[in-house]
């Protein structure tokens, strides 16, 4: 296993390129089981998760490709019905090969993905809006078990206690594309990464209405073909390096960063005082000495995202005044809070509350990564941080993160990789 070393203290400086969005490409690749066709998605980074999503598609059957941000889906023999256990219980987003497998196949056994250090994550939502469309789900052995001979378009709600679900939408949503007439998913998750999905699915061939609103509707064809596409850029690690210039008060350029996807972030860190320059597809922070404490609220899209949560918590955590953060999506989302008080953080938790008392600066400590953001969280805080901060259990970082200590180090940042 490696660990990160982070020598704080510096100054950042240049310019940086964002990544194709990891949550985008996840669902995409699995909604490349619906045609027998070749298709080819570009922009994709070169991620753990990523390469699970190809593990799984290999493991049932299909040719994967990935070359230089190039991935060729194509097939060569009969699609499997069956995705294991081991390949969904380490990563959440292989729930989404559910919806595909059984429009295309008629039946699906996919394992249960269970719960994960940010909470429960039921996937109640998923099958309430398969169930719509006429499927028939058992749960046995920690399997999930569908069956349809003929999915039909259905009116389904899909709004649960805490609101959209982003992969209930892209499951729905791709298997009603071979459904029997029309479907209406409404209170549907609005993030770019689900219209992005909407958008590749256009591209096969399949009709869809209002991709990226509470209302998408789906119009039932026979077949889709093959596509190629290009992924957008991730919204979270373009956050998390506007968050890395600011935290250390830097002069950076970031680049293959689309404003339009940011606009909860942006308006928050204007609101604590930043200076960004945005054109269409960049964003350049200029540096700025003080900032204020805000407030925030993670919701779904377009409200704050859960997943810059915790790397905003770090930027608080140094930025005098008080700032109360809400997580309103994963009320028990943070594991990162006792590691920033490690490094000098003052931040009281309180039930979905956190409740930061910036102070003047971190120091340096050894903290463990316990989540992909939460990992994030932690390398920012090293990097505002006098001393040596070691991040240990990077792997998380891998999953979600292209090459982050690389981007950072091009930057100017000291920041290396050490096995433990
Ligand atoms: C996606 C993102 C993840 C992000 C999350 C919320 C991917 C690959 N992952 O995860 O990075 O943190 O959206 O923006 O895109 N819920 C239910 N029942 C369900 C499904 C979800 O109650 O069947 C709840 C969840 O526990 C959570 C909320 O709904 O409280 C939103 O979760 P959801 O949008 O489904 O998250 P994911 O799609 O799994």
């Amino acid at each position: 296993m490696d660990k990160l070393i982070i020598e704080g203290g510096l100054k950042l400086k240049g310019g940086v390129q964002v990544s194709g969005s990891k949550n985008a490409v996840l669902p995409i690749l699995a909604a490349t089981l619906l045609t027998d066709d070749a298709c080819i998605i570009k922009g994709v980074p070169n991620l753990r998760d990523t390469n699970t999503m190809l593990k799984i598609l290999r493991s049932l059957g299909k040719n994967v490709e990935f070359d230089k941000g190039i991935v060729t889906v194509s097939s060569s023999k009969k699609l499997g019905f069956i995705a294991d256990y081991k390949l969904v219980s380490s990563m959440r987003a292989s729930f989404c090969v559910l919806g595909p497998l059984l429009a295309k196949l008629k039946k699906a056994k996919v394992s249960l993905p269970g719960g994960c250090i940010i909470g429960i994550r039921p996937v109640d939502l998923h099958l309430k809006g398969l169930r719509g469309l006429g499927a028939d789900i058992n749960v046995e052995t920690g399997y999930v078990l569908a069956k349809a001979p003929k999915l039909k378009g259905a009116s389904i709600y899909l709004g649960g206690v805490y609101g959209s679900s982003v992969l209930a939408t892209g499951n729905v949503m791709m298997a009603s594309t071979l459904a029997l007439g029309k479907t209406i998913i409404e209170s549907s998750a609005c993030e770019p990464e689900v219209a992005d999905l909407a958008e590749f699915l256009i591209k096969m061939g399949a009709k869809i209405r209002g991709q990226g609103t509470p209302i998408i509707e789906i119009e039932g064809v026979r077949h889709l073909h093959g596509a190629t596409h290009t992924i957008i850029p991730d919204r979270i690690e373009a956050a998390t390096l506007l968050i890395a210039a600011l935290i250390t008060e830097s002069d950076v350029l970031i680049k293959n960063a689309l404003p339009k996807h940011l606009g909860a972030i942006i308006d928050k860190l204007e609101e604590a005082g930043a200076s960004l320059d945005k054109t269409d597809n960049s964003i350049h922070v200029r540096p700025l000495k003080k900032l204020n404490a805000v407030n925030i609220t993670t919701l779904p899209y377009p409200g704050f995202p859960t997943d810059v949560q915790a790397q905003i918590m770090a930027l608080m955590s140094v930025t005098l005044g008080t700032s109360i953060i809400t997580e309103k999506i994963y009320p028990d989302r943070f594991m990162h809070v006792a590691e920033l008080n490690r490094m000098g953080a003052y931040i009281q938790r309180e039930g979905p509350y956190a409740i930061v008392n910036g102070v003047r600066e971190l120091s340096g400590a050894p903290v463990m990564a316990s989540d992909l953001r939460a990992s994030a969280c932690l390398v920012l805080a090293g990097l505002a941080s006098r001393g040596k901060t070691i991040v240990s259990r990077i792997y998380h970082l891998e999953r979600g993160y292209e090459n982050l200590e690389g981007k950072l180090e091009s930057l100017g940042a000291r920041i290396w990789r050490e096995k433990e």
